[in-house]
């Protein structure tokens, strides 16, 4: 199934998910807006129809860029946004409190152009709100109309517990994910079975290296972040093993004659059965290349080859 459904949200999502922190225009090297909008709306055109977004991106671009892109084709699309970190005076706050999440709310709805949020999830836990206060105000603002769904991001497992209550409410979470960074595997299987929820992943193709196109002698620019060593599937140890992944993907690839992103996004979703996968795009082509993971399959061989490999 390339679809599948999120509680509260009638429209039927797609298993593949547009990131827009490239359209933040900030530290991810140099982006072209009018190369990202045409991403987003070729993804579109592809039966791709969610796009994930965050206030904090570019402090607020990324979201009035797809509020702009979208406006025409609003009830065609699920647009997923997230709270919960405050920037002020270049210093970072994680807050949701429910003061914060009014104010942050109708900030993203300005900024959106829309008189809805699709998915509006928690970006970061302040583990200091009371799960009881954030989770009446957002429910509040769900019945109010002004968000869809309810989503959460960065959770362990024993964070998820706290939401055992609120399963009903929450549809999604976002965790980090891929061949390149299975850490989390089994939390993550867990957090999805015990609160009924989709699992969306981020950094699904390794922050680009599983694309195939970098090899052991990447740099970036001071203007990305993966030039920072945080960023370690570029550096180190972590980088020869990724290499080594995509030693295994490069001729699963050229079998099914499809980009080796394709083979990244399609062994997340087969691996995890009930997962939405978001990939960050910053052009038309490689939105394409993605979208290819929809239509083919991996066989039970190269499934076992590529879970043996990235163990
Ligand atoms: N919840 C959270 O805390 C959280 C955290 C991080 C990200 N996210 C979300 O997840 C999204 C994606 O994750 P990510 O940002 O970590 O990155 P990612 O999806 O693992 O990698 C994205 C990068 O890979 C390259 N790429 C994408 N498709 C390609 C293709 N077909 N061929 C060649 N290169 C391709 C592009 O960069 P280059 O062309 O420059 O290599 C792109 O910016 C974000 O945009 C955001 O929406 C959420």
């Amino acid at each position: 199934m390339n679809t599948t459904q999120l509680k509260g949200i009638s429209l039927p999502a797609s298993r593949l998910c547009i990131g827009g922190c490239p359209a933040g225009e900030y530290g991810w090297g140099d982006v072209s807006r009018e190369e990202i909008e045409a991403a987003m709306l070729r993804a579109l055109e592809l039966g791709i129809n969610v796009f994930d977004t965050a206030d904090t991106y570019g402090l607020g671009r990324s979201e009035i860029t797809m509020g702009e892109v979208f406006h025409a084709h609003r009830d065609r699309v699920i647009i997923a946004t997230k709270f919960g970190v405050r920037i002020e005076h270049g210093k970072t706050f994680y807050d949701n409190s429910p003061a914060y999440i009014e104010k942050a709310l109708a900030a993203s709805l300005k900024r959106l152009n829309s008189d809805y949020i699709d998915l509006y999830q928690i970006h970061y836990l302040d583990h200091q709100t009371p799960i009881d206060q954030m989770m009446e105000t957002l429910i509040r603002r769900k019945q109010q109309g002004d968000i869809r769904a309810i989503g959460l991001s960065n959770v362990g497992a024993k964070d998820a517990e706290a939401f055992l209550p609120y399963a009903d409410e929450i549809a999604s979470f976002q965790n980090h994910y891929s061949l390149a960074h299975r850490t989390d595997e089994s939390e993550i299987e867990t957090i999805a079975s015990s609160l009924q929820i989709s699992p969306m992943t981020w950094g699904s193709l390794g922050q680009g290296i599983l694309t195939g196109k970098y090899d052991a002698s990447v740099r970036f620019e001071a203007n990305d972040r993966r030039s920072r060593s945080i960023y370690d599937n570029f550096y180190g140890k972590k980088l020869a093993r990724n290499l080594r992944i995509v030693d295994v993907m490069r001729p699963i690839a050229v079998h099914h004659d499809v980009p080796i992103a394709a083979v990244a996004i399609r062994w997340i979703l087969d691996k995890l059965p009930t997962s939405m996968v978001i990939t960050g795009v910053k052009n038309p082509k490689q939105a394409e290349g993605n979208a290819i993971a929809l239509s083919f399959e991996l066989t039970p061989n190269e499934l076992q080859q590529l879970d043996d490999v990235s163990k």
